[in-house]
Order: structure tokens, then C-alpha cells, then sequence
């Protein structure tokens, strides 16, 4: 079956399109590779021996996308193209609304023009507000956002309800993904974000290594076990899987649906790095920063629904997560560049 896949050539894309392959499927990725190489999609080709269609261009160009969608037919489409970096949302956030809510309205558009009314939409766990009790199930509050950023995921969440209700043939997933790290084990495909990392584990992987001289701690006077923030970090792989389950969902069902992707186990900061020094033998430098505004202290996932009604369930472990961020980072210290 072939699956559109915008912003295939991404992190998250890139393995969802190496298990779309392994389960018989072809991903026709549109990227207009603003945060992303070329090369990942090589990797992928290389790690899977399967043929993956890239047409870069802009999901916001509809025209492009109703050539993409006369010439493929896809059945339906998994929409990770956006703009995700919370920092930089908070400096340019009309560019996050107009890319991130735009693709999303053009994708759907087309999708329609086209009578493919099926859909995967990459959310987040930042869309739950800030007071809920852990671990948050998808009913659990949401909005309340702390940047851009998060609202653009809020707000495509509820475009896409909203057409899912208006509308009964649409069958619409939304995946809320908490906190995906690791990489392939082949090490070909990884995360390679550009200029210094935000992330907790990137940063923690370039220190390793030596790009970085050393990781900030950001604050350790949170009520968590060592003080410092606990977050549910989920494998790549795992997450990518997850893409997989969802579709055979979203072939059998209409109407909306909404999942956590994470493994409802939260680690602190400090666990993370003990972790990546134990399994990898490597030593990673760090010091107790301030906190960074808008964190939490804790955030972690119920992922019984997902087990429930998708069978999918996370089964690779913290020990996984370092050994793949760390095989990836030596073999490609500098990302996809040479
Ligand atoms: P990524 O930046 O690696 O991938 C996004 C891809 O979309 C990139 O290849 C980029 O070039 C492409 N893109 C962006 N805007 C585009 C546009 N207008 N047209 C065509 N291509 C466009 O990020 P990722 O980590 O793989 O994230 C994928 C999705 O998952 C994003 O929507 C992100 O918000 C969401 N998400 C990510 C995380 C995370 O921590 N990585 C957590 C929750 C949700
Ligand atoms: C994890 C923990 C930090 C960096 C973000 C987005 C969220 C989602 C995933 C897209 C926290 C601490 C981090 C560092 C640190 N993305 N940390 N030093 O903030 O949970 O979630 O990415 O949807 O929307 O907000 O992830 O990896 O930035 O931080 O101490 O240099 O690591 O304080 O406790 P976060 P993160």
C-alpha cells in the first residue's frame, strides 16, 4: 500500500519509513528537507534494500501535493512535516503557525480533492496542560500551552477533529509521542539536529563525544527522586512501530481516535546520563544549571490504550536507547554531512 509520508526524511520519518518497508508497504515521502538530508532516505533504502519515492517540496504547495496524489494514490498519509524546536517557536512564531497550520490545511485539502481521507498526524505530549495528575491517559487535560509551538500541535489536533467530525468518512489518528530518542541499531539513520541541540539526549551524545564541553543540568529542585526533571523517553524504533499499528487502525476504523506513544516509565536527567556512561563506557561531563522555563517536573504516559486497542507496546529499554544514540553519534559525528 502506498503511504504519503511528509516529512519522511526527518528523525522520526526516516524510521517510520524503514518499518513501513519491513511491513510491505511504500512510503512516498514530500519533505522540502528544511530540517533534514537527503542522505537519511539513502540510509533507509540501504538498511531495507527497498525503494522509498521522495519528491522534495513544500506540503504547503497544494498543487504539488494533488500531482503527488494523482500520480500515487495513496491510501493514506502520515503527516510529520512541521517545524518542532520550542525555542525557536517563541522567536518566530508566526513561521511555526503558517508552516505547522498551514501544511496541515493544505495536506488536508488535497487529501480530500483526492478521496484519501485517511490520516496520521504526529502530536505531542506537550499538548496536555501542565496541572494534570501523571500518568496522563489521552483524556487527561490538554491546552494550556507553554510556546508556539505546542499550540500549533493543539490547534492541528482540533482542525482535524473537527473535519474528522464534520465529515464521517475521515478516519484520523492522532499520535501523542512523548519524548523519542535513540536511533536505528544499524546506526545509518539518526537524529542530526543543526546547531546545538535542545533535547536532553542529542546534547548528551555531542558531550559525549566532544563537540559539546558539557551538559547543563537544568535545575535539580524538583519534587522527582534526585531533584531532577523525569520524562518518558521512548525509542525511535519502538515509536516508528507504533506508526504501523496505527495505520492498521486507521484502515478499520472512521472518526477520530487519539493515542499516547510513550513507555510509562519516566527517568530523571541524572538516570538518563548514569545511563549513557554505564552502557557505553563513555563519560559525560555535566553541571546543575538553573531551570529552563516551561519545563515540568515530571511528564510520563499511560500507554495502556495504545496497548489496548492498537497491540502496540514500547519493547526497547533505556540501555537500548543510549547503545543506538551512541552507535549513531560515532559513526556520524557530524550528522548526514561527510
Ligand atoms: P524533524 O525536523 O527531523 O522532521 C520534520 C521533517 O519535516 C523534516 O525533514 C523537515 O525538513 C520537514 N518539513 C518541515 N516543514 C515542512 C514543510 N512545510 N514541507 C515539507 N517538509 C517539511 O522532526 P522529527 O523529530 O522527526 O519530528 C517529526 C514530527 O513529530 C514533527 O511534526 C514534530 O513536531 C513531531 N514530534 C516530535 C517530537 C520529538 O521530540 N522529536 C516529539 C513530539 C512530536
Ligand atoms: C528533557 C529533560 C530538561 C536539555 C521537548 C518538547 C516536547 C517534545 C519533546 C516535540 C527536561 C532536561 C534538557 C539539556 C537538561 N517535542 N534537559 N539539559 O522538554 O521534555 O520535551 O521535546 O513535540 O514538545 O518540549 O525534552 O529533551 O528538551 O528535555 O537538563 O540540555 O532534560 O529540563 O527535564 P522536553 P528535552
Amino acid at each position: 500500500m502506498n503511504v504519503l509520508v511528509t516529512g519522511g526524511a526527518g528523525y522520526i520519518g526516516s524510521h517510520t519509513c524503514v518499518e513501513l518497508l519491513e511491513a510491505g508497504h511504500t512510503p512516498i515521502v514530500v519533505d522540502n528537507l528544511c530540517n533534514s538530508s537527503e542522505v537519511s532516505l539513502r540510509r533507509v533504502r540501504e538498511i531495507t534494500g527497498k525503494e522509498v519515492v521522495f519528491i522534495r517540496g513544500d506540503v504547503r504547495d497544494e498543487a504539488l501535493l494533488d500531482q503527488v496524489m494523482e500520480q500515487y494514490r495513496p491510501a493514506c498519509a502520515i503527516h510529520f512535516a512541521g517545524l518542532k524546536a520550542v525555542g525557536e517557536s517563541v522567536e518566530k512564531p508566526l513561521a511555526y503557525y503558517d508552516n505547522n497550520l498551514r501544511s496541515t490545511l493544505s495536506l488536508c485539502r488535497a487529501m480530500a480533492r483526492a478521496g484519501v481521507k485517511r490520516i496520521i498526524f504526529s502530536s505531542s505530549a506537550t499538548v496536555y496542560s501542565g496541572d494534570n495528575e501523571m500518568p496522563l491517559g489521552e483524556d487527561a487535560r490538554t491546552g494550556g500551552c507553554t510556546n508556539p509551538y505546542g499550540w500549533t500541535k493543539y490547534m492541528c489536533e482540533q482542525i482535524l477533529r473537527d473535519a474528522a467530525k464534520a465529515d464521517p468518512e475521515w478516519s484520523v489518528v492522532l499520535l501523542r509521542y512523548f519524548n523519542p530518542v535513540g536511533a536505528h541499531p544499524s546506526g545509518l539513520i539518526g537524529e542530526a539536529p543543526n546547531g546545538i541541540p535542545n533535547n536532553l539526549m542529542p546534547y548528551i551524545s555531542q558531550t559525549a563525544i566532544g563537540r559539546l564541553p558539557e551538559l547543563r543540568v537544568f535545575g535539580n529542585d524538583y519534587p522527582t527522586r534526585d531533584g531532577t526533571g523525569v520524562r518518558d523517553y521512548i525509542h525511535v524504533v519502538d515509536l516508528a512501530k507504533g506508526h504501523v499499528a496505527a495505520i492498521r487502525h486507521l484502515m478499520e476504523h472512521t472518526g477520530e481516535a487519539v493515542f499516547n506513544l510513550g513507555t510509562g516509565q519516566g527517568y530523571s536527567v541524572l538516570e538518563m546520563v548514569e545511563a549513557f556512561q554505564r552502557v557505553n563506557q563513555v563519560s559525560v561531563p555535566y553541571r546543575i544549571a538553573p531551570r529552563r522555563a516551561g519545563d515540568l517536573a515530571v511528564c510520563y504516559a499511560d500507554p495502556s490504550k495504545s496497548a489496548r486497542e492498537l497491540g502496540w507496546k514500547a519493547e526497547l529499554g533505556l540501555e537500548d536507547m543510549c547503545r543506538d544514540a551512541w552507535n549513531w553519534q560515532k559513526k556520524n559525528p557530524n550528522g548526514y554531512e561527510a
